[in-house]
């Protein structure tokens, strides 16, 4: 009897209890089996977050499964671990328990590819290699301006469309995710796709079906990541996910082989052209290291353009998504944001990206969007590659890192009364009477550090090109059902809830 009491109570504590390691940050110390500690993150991240961070303190931990995870709260520690090469590793895929079904869902090499989930050489060369191509063509720069309007005509053409047949009642979910790829893919591979494609809306809904089933905290994948890999492969969301994969990565295989007959290589024309004629200098001059190089160099181009699919298309859309739901809870604010537009722009053109400096209001506006949007919580997770010391925290090797956003965006001390929608928070008047713009160093939004958005300045100008011309052409009303700014689904992303409202033209 004794015996058995012994062994349930020291079973119950191997399940039940966290094994501490020495210096580890705090954290609950109930865990239970596969899901660990991290249950106590509860159904939304980021209430879950902002409850523990109450109780632990601005750095914290959880397990879940076999994973360490380590939640970093502060602006102060962030900019500092921002900055260091310790901190801007992704999960080495080598070494996690899961590396054969990740392996089989994205394809990758001898390690991860692409930018997003890569790491030392091969992370730096791509990254540095896609933004410097990328820039060729424009990306992020004022050049971009006729290419963005272009595809904002082309929403604006639609919607007016769409009004004229339905008295435009529209259902908003994914409305702006093709328009907004198409800034991206026309410099990746000089074309556009038709944002009335019902093939192509439906190869966007389940990009975003991708990032809801993460939903729960990413519990789903995680949970599926502890199981060994030939039950995890029989989950029927692994393998949706997998056709998914493989079907993006079969359409950017095509593109390269059609780029490859008509590709010049003294005047590319595009990412994929640049993509081309790398590849062929790394195979010409047999350049085992570089990333370009043989069958790397493959799975390094598909996962590239797809970190680009995946990572440039959702976020700036739901935040378009958001700004929608923001218009209809906080109408004073943009009316105010219309009369500027009116004033600055006027109506017989689109705003341009040279009418920005002349919208402070407007450019707060958007600053505080993007601060309640708050579409990406904890960003991408970030990873350890060795051991390495927090203030007074010894963190272990692969120990996960998140970079708690929401927690700097929502944050009392830098952002007075944060539940409140005031873009006057970004504003100031300068010593000649004049309102200008308050940048601020807590607006984290795209992340920071060495791992900060690659897209950020092309993010910037499409939120801002796009948004504008809605107000200057739209008026909103609601209809039944509406979110409100926390009726949301928190899974990677920060996503409101599909609604109904009703568009009208302005006269
Ligand atoms: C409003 C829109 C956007 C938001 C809020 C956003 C936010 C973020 C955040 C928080 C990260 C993670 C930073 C980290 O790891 O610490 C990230 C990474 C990344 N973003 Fe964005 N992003 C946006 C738009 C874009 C666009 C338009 C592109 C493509 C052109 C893009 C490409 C990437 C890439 C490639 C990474 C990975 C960078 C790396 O690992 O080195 N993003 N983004």
């Amino acid at each position: 009897m004794w015996l058995l009491i012994l062994f349930l109570g020291v079973a119950f504590s191997y399940f039940f209890f966290e094994k501490k390691r020495p210096g580890s940050p705090p954290g609950p110390m109930i865990r239970v089996p596969i899901i660990g500690s991290a249950i106590f993150l509860g159904s939304n991240l980021v209430e879950g977050i902002a409850k523990l961070r109450k109780k632990y303190g601005d750095i914290f931990h959880l397990s879940l499964g076999s994973f360490s995870m380590v939640y970093v709260c502060d602006l102060d520690t962030l900019e500092k671990i921002g900055k260091m090469d310790e901190f801007s590793s992704r999960m080495e895929i080598e070494r996690a328990p899961f590396k054969d079904i990740n392996r089989w869902l994205r394809e990758t090499g001898k390690s991860t590819n692409g930018i997003i989930g890569s790491n030392g050489d091969t992370w730096k060369e791509q990254r540095r290699f896609t933004l410097r191509h990328l820039k060729d063509f424009g990306f992020g720069k004022t050049s971009m301006d006729d290419l963005i309007i272009d595809e904002v005509k082309e929403l604006i053409h639609d919607w007016r469309q769409t009004i004229a047949s339905n008295e435009g009642t529209f259902h908003f979910d994914n409305t702006f995710n093709l328009s907004v790829f198409n800034c991206l893919w026309k410099i990746v591979s000089g074309k556009r796709l038709d944002i009335t494609d019902k093939l192509e809306q439906e190869r966007f809904r389940e990009l975003s079906e991708m990032f809801a089933s993460f939903g729960a905290t990413g519990f789903i994948m995680m949970i599926a990541f502890n199981l060994p890999t030939c039950m995890a492969k029989k989950i029927p969301l692994l393998d949706k996910i997998k056709g998914f994969h493989t079907r993006t990565f079969q359409w950017f295989r095509e593109e390269y082989e059609k780029h490859k007959q008509t590709c010049d290589p003294g005047n590319p024309r595009d990412l994929i052209d640049a993509f081309v004629i790398e590849r062929n200098r790394a195979e010409e001059e047999m350049d085992v290291n570089s990333s370009f190089y043989g069958k790397e160099g493959d799975l390094n181009y598909i996962n590239t353009l797809f970190d680009l699919f995946i990572a440039g298309s959702e976020t700036t859309s739901t935040t378009l998504l958001w700004s929608v739901v923001f218009i209809m809870n906080f109408p004073e604010a943009f009316e105010r944001a219309r009369l500027e537009i009116d004033e600055v722009v006027g109506r017989s053109r689109l705003p341009s990206i040279h009418d920005r400096p002349n919208m402070p209001y407007f450019e707060a506006l958007m600053s505080e969007i993007m601060r309640m949007g708050n579409v990406a919580p904890i960003g991408v997770v970030h990873s350890v590659e060795k051991a390495v010391q927090l203030d007074e925290f010894r963190l272990q090797q692969d120990t996960i890192v998140h970079f708690c956003l929401t927690e700097v965006l929502s944050d009392p001390k830098y952002f007075p009364n944060p539940e409140q929608f005031k873009p006057e928070r970004f504003l100031e008047t300068d010593p000649s009477g004049k309102l200008t713009y308050k940048p601020h160093r807590a607006l984290i939004y795209f992340g920071l550090g060495k791992r900060e958005c690659l897209g950020k300045a092309l993010a910037k100008m499409e939120l801002f090109l796009f948004l504008a011309a809605i107000v200057q052409n739209f008026d909103f009303e609601p209809a039944p059902g509406v979110p409100g700014i926390n009726d949301c689904t928190v899974a990677i992303t920060r996503l409101p809830i599909p609604f109904d409202a009703k568009v009208i033209a302005r006269k």
